[in-house]
Order: C-alpha cells, then structure tokens, then sequence
C-alpha cells in the first residue's frame, strides 16, 4: 500500500530559485538561508521518496483572472517548468504520476471535495523552487510529483480548517492506493510577507515561530486561525500558510519534528522550513 512517510514545508520565495540557478548559494547574503536546508538534502537522499504530493500555489503562470481554481489536482504525465518572464527556470521538467493523482482526484471527490483536475499546465517558483531546496541541482528530479495548486492569490482563499480537512482527505486517498510507494507531502509557501502596500516587508517572526510550534504534535489550533489573523499578523501574502494546514492534516493525529530552520530576511520574505514525520496512533 502506498503511505505518508513524512511532510515537508518550505517557503517558495522566487529569489532563493534565482540564487540557485545564478550559483550565489554560496554568497554571505544567501548562505544562511540555505544552511538550514542542508540536513533535509541529507535526509531526503536517504529517504528517496517516490511520489511528493507538493501543494503550492500558481502566481497568475497557469491561472489567470480567466480561471480561479481553489483547489486543482495535476494528473499529467509532465510540467515544464514556466515562463514567469525571463525564460523558464534552468531546471528538469516534472514527471508526475497519473495513476495516483487520479486516484487522489477520485477519492477526494467522492469524499466531497470539489477538486479541479489539471491534465496540461506549467508550474512555477511555487513548485520548482522547494524542488530545488530539497533536491539541489539533479538532470532529472528523483521523485515523481504530484501538484495540488491552492487558490492563495484572489479573495477567498479556502480556510486552514478546509485545507486540514482536505489533508485529511488526501491521506485518507493515499492510504487506499494499493501500490506499494514512499509518498511525502510538502507544504510551500510563506512565512510572513507583504509584497505591496504601506506594510510592504512586514515580517513578524514571533507569529511565524509560534505557527511552527503548533505544527509538532496533536494540537490543532492551526486549523482555526482566521484569515484576518493571517492579513494582520503576517501580512497581505503570508494567507499562503494555509497550505502548510494540508501538509499537517495528511499526517495524522500527531507529528514529530525532525528538523526545523527560520531565517529572515530572505528577499523581502521569512524562510520557514520544517521536517516532520507522523506518529502513530
Ligand atoms: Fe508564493
């Protein structure tokens, strides 16, 4: 049977990806932020996943104002990466995994999740960035990958307590594939960050901080933070921490962090990062 083995967050910030591609990891302005990456490289080397469902949001590269999924399930065979206006990332096309994407689409729906289901798209920083944190630099990426697009971008997103639920669901769906597969789910996005306005650059790490707390262990505040929480305390774009909520809802009851990392700034953004694993009823 396939099964959840872990769940990784990740901010998806644009600019660690150009770092990466422009080789400036090594640079005294970058290199904090990556640092915090380096066990989770080692880790997941070790724990080769075979399939990463990895939630992200588009950034107006596949969905425009024309079309507004909140929630969109990829089950193509591959993506390339976008053209978000200065060529397409340097990195490997997506292969995805069709079978258990339509497998995840049918359950999910069935179980009352209205999913809209993506057969072509490119997919942007919100994906190919956490692939690079995780993986760094491969010619083809070592797992196959599933992307969940969340609606973060036009009002209203889904709630943190939708997003958990439909974590719930997934996991439910995965469970219930019978091939035998390694399956992580990532969470991307985040943390606080306000990107225009008179707050442009808010960061609150005290908030950020707390968020991580609360996702180790059987707590489930997470799931009823108000969006005008999320606005206020973290900014206009830090409402992409909701899909961090899918990641933990498809752990289960409890978790267990094997690894954490905060770094500000990043660009003009909080880099959160956290490894965690479920704990068995
Ligand atoms: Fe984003």
């Amino acid at each position: 049977m396939a099964r959840i083995t872990a769940g990784v967050a990740s901010s998806h910030i644009p600019a660690l990806g150009a770092a990466i591609d422009l080789g400036k990891t090594g640079e005294a302005y970058w290199a904090p932020a990556f640092a915090g990456y380096d066990w989770t490289r080692q880790w997941i080397a070790s724990e080769a996943p075979d399939v990463v469902i990895l939630v992200y949001n588009d950034h107006a590269s596949a969905f425009d104002m024309k079309i507004i999924p909140t929630f969109a399930i990829g089950c193509g065979e591959r993506y390339a990466p976008a053209d978000e206006g200065w060529g397409p990332r340097p990195v490997p096309d997506v292969i995805g995994h069709p079978d258990l994407a339509w497998h995840i689409a049918q359950s999910c729906i069935l179980d009352e999740f209205d999913m809209t289901i993506i057969n072509e798209m490119d997919v942007d920083h919100g994906l190919t960035v956490p692939l690079s944190m995780m993986f760094g630099q491969p010619g083809a990426w070592p797992a196959r990958v599933i992307p969940l697009a969340v609606n973060v971008v036009t009002y209203p997103p889904p709630s943190g307590n939708r997003c958990w639920a439909l974590g719930e669901a997934i996991a439910r769906a995965v469970e219930s594939f019978p091939e035998d597969l390694n399956v992580q789910i990532w969470g991307t996005g985040g943390m606080s960050h306000q990107l225009q306005g008179t707050r442009a650059g808010l960061i609150n790490a005290d908030w950020d901080n707390r968020f991580l707390d609360r996702l180790e262990g059987d707590t489930q505040e997470l799931r009823h933070i108000p969006h005008i929480e999320y606005l206020r305390e973290t900014g206009s774009e830090g409402i992409e921490m909701v899909m961090w909520l899918i990641m933990r809802g498809a752990l289960g009851r409890s978790t267990r962090t094997l690894h954490r990392h905060y770094h500000v700034p990043a660009s003009n953004t909080a880099v959160g990062h956290i490894v965690l694993e479920p704990v068995g009823d």
